[in-house]
């Protein structure tokens, strides 16, 4: 029998001892004029089925590329990967064709992007552009496959989608046609949803309401899902795990609870005491301060140190490990102890 390439793609059955999804000391560097931008510098995280692994980070870390590594949409060149492996059910994604590549994007891992608006095409009416994915990908009739747009716009709870899967993304709000854009990505039926920055656009309710919808997208489906967002206000209700990532390496990663309790990292704290609160309106929010470093350059030692509260000697000269303070939990920072010791008094 001849071998295609569609024999090495991951198994559509068990798991084994494999995670879903694990990406393991994923290096990413942009080769340009100025120089190498190391966007990626050794990121490993996992993802089960049913779970929320929420990446946090502050513009320019590296969340969204770490995003497109896994979905095989990196520009190349000028990106550059060399070094790590992307494994999906126990396949190196990283080690598969193109054409095989193609059978995993957006069908096994589908992916969320921030910007509704200009992801969506102005000409076509919405009912097609869901459709266009079974048309494509599951070679169905027009007719049943606008059947199958208006089931998905009912799931993701757009109102009259009978009605509506006639109309333009332009006669949508914000929020619904983000409800469009989450209705494509779960179109065939994915098992890993990466959602980059899904509500940055949407103001305060929206956001919540969409968080919700997709927290019962996966409690039905047992997706595993990875939440793109620079807000950790958005995530504690939703997220099992964060991992915090700072100038392209994770920093800290923890179950929720334990870094709502006591962060281990002091980045970590400085975006805990971001976040707005309603109990101290009119106070100044504590902001980290300075600027994330430049990626052509990186500060030697602990990236952070610059901006540091608690920066000592060895932080400018020694980068520190990803000490393992429990079996689920990690902080890249030598004094780890102290911060989560000063949290605790
Ligand atoms: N095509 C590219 N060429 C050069 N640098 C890039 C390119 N794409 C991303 N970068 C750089 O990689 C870094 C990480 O970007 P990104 O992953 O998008 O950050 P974020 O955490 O905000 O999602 C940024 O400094 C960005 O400028
Ligand atoms: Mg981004």
């Amino acid at each position: 029998m001849k071998k295609t390439s569609t024999d090495v793609l991951p198994a559509e059955g068990g798991l084994g001892d494999e995670p879903l999804l694990a990406v393991d000391n994923l290096h990413v560097e942009f080769r340009t004029r100025a120089g190498i931008v190391r966007a990626v510098n050794g990121v490993s995280y996992t993802v089960s089925p049913g779970e929320t692994l929420a990446v946090l980070g502050e513009s320019g870390s590296g969340k969204s590329v770490t995003a497109q590594a896994i979905m095989g949409i990196l520009d190349v060149p000028p990106a550059v990967v060399p070094k790590g492996e992307i494994r999906f059910k126990g396949t190196d994604l990283l080690k598969l064709s193109e054409e095989a590549r193609t059978q995993v994007r957006g069908q096994r891992i589908a992916m969320i992007f921030q910007d509704a608006l200009s992801s969506l095409n102005p000409v076509f009416t919405v009912g097609w552009q869901i459709s266009e994915m079974f048309r494509v990908h599951r070679g169905m009739s027009k007719a049943d496959a606008l059947k199958k747009a208006v089931e998905l716009m009912d799931r993701v709870r757009i109102p009259a989608a009978r009605q509506r899967v006639h109309d333009y993304p332009h006669q949508f709000s914000g929020g619904m046609r983000q409800r469009i854009m989450i209705a494509m990505s779960i179109a065939l039926d994915p098992e890993v949803l990466i959602a980059d920055e899904p509500t940055t656009a949407l103001d305060v309710t929206v956001q919540a309401q969409i968080m919700e919808l997709l927290a019962e997208l996966q409690r039905e489906s047992q997706m595993g899902m990875i939440l793109i967002t620079h807000d950790l206000g958005v995530v504690a209700d939703v997220a099992d795990k964060i991992a915090v990532m700072y100038a392209g390496r994770i920093v800290e990663h923890a179950p929720v609870h334990d870094i709502y309790q006591a962060p281990a990292h002091p980045y970590t704290k400085g975006l805990l005491e971001s976040i707005p609160r309603v109990d101290q309106k009119g106070q100044d929010l504590y902001a980290i301060k300075g600027l994330p470093p430049n990626l052509l350059d990186l500060p030697t030692g602990c990236s952070f140190h610059p901006r540091c509260p608690l920066r000592q000697d060895d932080c400018v000269t020694d980068v520190p490990p990803l000490h393992q303070i429990s079996g689920t939990r990690g902080s890249a920072c030598h004094y780890w102890r102290e911060v989560l010791d000063g949290e605790r008094q």
